[in-house]
Protein backbone atom coordinates (compact mmCIF):
# COMPACT_ATOMS: atom_id res chain seq x y z
CA UNK A 1 0.00 0.00 0.00
CA UNK A 2 1.36 3.86 -0.81
CA UNK A 3 1.68 6.20 2.13
CA UNK A 4 0.93 9.56 1.69
CA UNK A 5 4.36 10.89 2.41
CA UNK A 6 4.16 14.32 1.33
CA UNK A 7 1.11 16.57 2.08
CA UNK A 8 0.85 20.76 1.99
CA UNK A 9 -0.59 20.84 5.62
CA UNK A 10 -0.16 18.10 7.22
CA UNK A 11 3.15 16.16 8.39
CA UNK A 12 3.39 12.78 8.95
CA UNK A 13 6.25 11.32 11.68
CA UNK A 14 5.95 7.26 11.23
CA UNK A 15 7.71 5.87 13.83
CA UNK A 16 9.71 2.35 13.45
CA UNK A 17 8.65 -0.81 11.36
CA UNK A 18 7.43 -3.51 13.90
CA UNK A 19 5.76 -6.90 13.49
CA UNK A 20 3.09 -8.86 14.64
CA UNK A 21 0.91 -11.38 14.63
CA UNK A 22 -2.90 -11.78 12.84
CA UNK A 23 -4.76 -14.74 13.20
CA UNK A 24 -1.31 -16.94 13.15
CA UNK A 25 0.49 -14.55 10.17
CA UNK A 26 3.33 -12.44 10.61
CA UNK A 27 2.43 -8.42 9.31
CA UNK A 28 4.39 -5.11 9.89
CA UNK A 29 3.03 -1.98 11.10
CA UNK A 30 4.18 1.27 12.90
CA UNK A 31 4.78 1.04 16.77
CA UNK A 32 1.97 3.45 17.76
CA UNK A 33 -0.72 3.34 15.24
CA UNK A 34 -3.50 1.95 16.10
CA UNK A 35 -3.94 -1.39 15.77
CA UNK A 36 -6.97 -1.50 13.73
CA UNK A 37 -5.33 1.06 11.00
CA UNK A 38 -1.93 -1.30 10.91
CA UNK A 39 -4.05 -3.67 9.65
CA UNK A 40 -6.44 -1.71 7.22
CA UNK A 41 -3.30 -1.01 5.79
CA UNK A 42 -2.86 -4.78 5.23
CA UNK A 43 -5.80 -5.35 3.52
CA UNK A 44 -7.69 -6.38 6.71
CA UNK A 45 -11.25 -5.47 6.98
CA UNK A 46 -13.25 -7.53 9.30
CA UNK A 47 -11.99 -7.85 12.79
CA UNK A 48 -14.81 -9.65 14.48
CA UNK A 49 -17.99 -11.47 13.93
CA UNK A 50 -20.99 -10.82 16.07
CA UNK A 51 -22.08 -13.53 18.37
CA UNK A 52 -25.62 -14.11 17.40
CA UNK A 53 -26.02 -13.78 13.71
CA UNK A 54 -22.30 -14.14 12.95
CA UNK A 55 -21.96 -11.09 10.60
CA UNK A 56 -18.14 -9.22 9.73
CA UNK A 57 -17.55 -5.78 11.97
CA UNK A 58 -15.19 -3.58 10.66
CA UNK A 59 -14.79 0.00 11.15
CA UNK A 60 -17.55 2.23 12.27
CA UNK A 61 -16.89 5.06 14.38
CA UNK A 62 -12.68 4.39 14.69
CA UNK A 63 -12.75 6.83 17.73
CA UNK A 64 -13.28 4.00 20.84
CA UNK A 65 -17.17 5.05 20.52
CA UNK A 66 -18.83 1.62 19.50
CA UNK A 67 -17.68 -2.05 19.63
CA UNK A 68 -17.01 -2.60 16.01
CA UNK A 69 -13.57 -3.16 16.10
CA UNK A 70 -13.35 -5.79 18.82
CA UNK A 71 -10.70 -8.15 18.49
CA UNK A 72 -8.36 -10.14 20.82
CA UNK A 73 -4.98 -8.91 21.44
CA UNK A 74 -2.56 -10.64 23.47
CA UNK A 75 -5.26 -13.57 24.49
CA UNK A 76 -7.76 -10.41 25.92
CA UNK A 77 -11.25 -10.31 24.25
CA UNK A 78 -13.43 -6.90 23.18
CA UNK A 79 -10.04 -4.59 22.79
CA UNK A 80 -11.03 -1.62 20.73
CA UNK A 81 -8.19 -1.77 18.12
CA UNK A 82 -9.38 1.53 16.72
CA UNK A 83 -7.49 3.32 19.20
CA UNK A 84 -5.07 0.59 21.03
CA UNK A 85 -1.87 1.76 19.98
CA UNK A 86 0.72 -1.48 17.98
CA UNK A 87 3.57 -2.90 19.95
CA UNK A 88 5.93 -5.25 18.50
CA UNK A 89 5.30 -8.96 18.45
CA UNK A 90 1.30 -8.35 19.43
CA UNK A 91 -0.75 -11.42 18.92
CA UNK A 92 -4.07 -9.82 17.43
CA UNK A 93 -6.79 -12.17 16.23
CA UNK A 94 -10.55 -12.22 15.12
CA UNK A 95 -13.12 -12.17 17.60
CA UNK A 96 -15.50 -14.57 17.15
CA UNK A 97 -18.84 -14.13 19.22
CA UNK A 98 -18.04 -12.82 22.58
CA UNK A 99 -14.58 -14.03 23.04
CA UNK A 100 -13.47 -15.77 25.99
CA UNK A 101 -11.97 -13.94 29.00
CA UNK A 102 -8.35 -16.23 29.86
CA UNK A 103 -8.51 -16.31 33.82
CA UNK A 104 -4.81 -16.95 35.34
CA UNK A 105 -4.73 -19.82 37.31
CA UNK A 106 -3.44 -17.83 40.37
CA UNK A 107 -6.68 -15.98 40.44
CA UNK A 108 -8.69 -19.48 39.85
CA UNK A 109 -7.15 -20.35 42.73
CA UNK A 110 -8.33 -17.20 44.51
CA UNK A 111 -4.80 -16.06 45.24
S1 LIG B 1 -14.58 1.31 15.45
FE1 LIG B 1 -15.87 2.01 17.05
S2 LIG B 1 -14.73 1.57 18.87
FE2 LIG B 1 -13.39 1.05 17.24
Amino acid sequence: MDLIKKHPVLTFQHKKKVEFLFDGGSMEGYEGEPIAMALHANGVKIYRVTPELRQPRGFFCAIGKCSSCFMVVDGVPNVRTCITPLKAGMKVETQRGKGKIAIPTEARRGQ
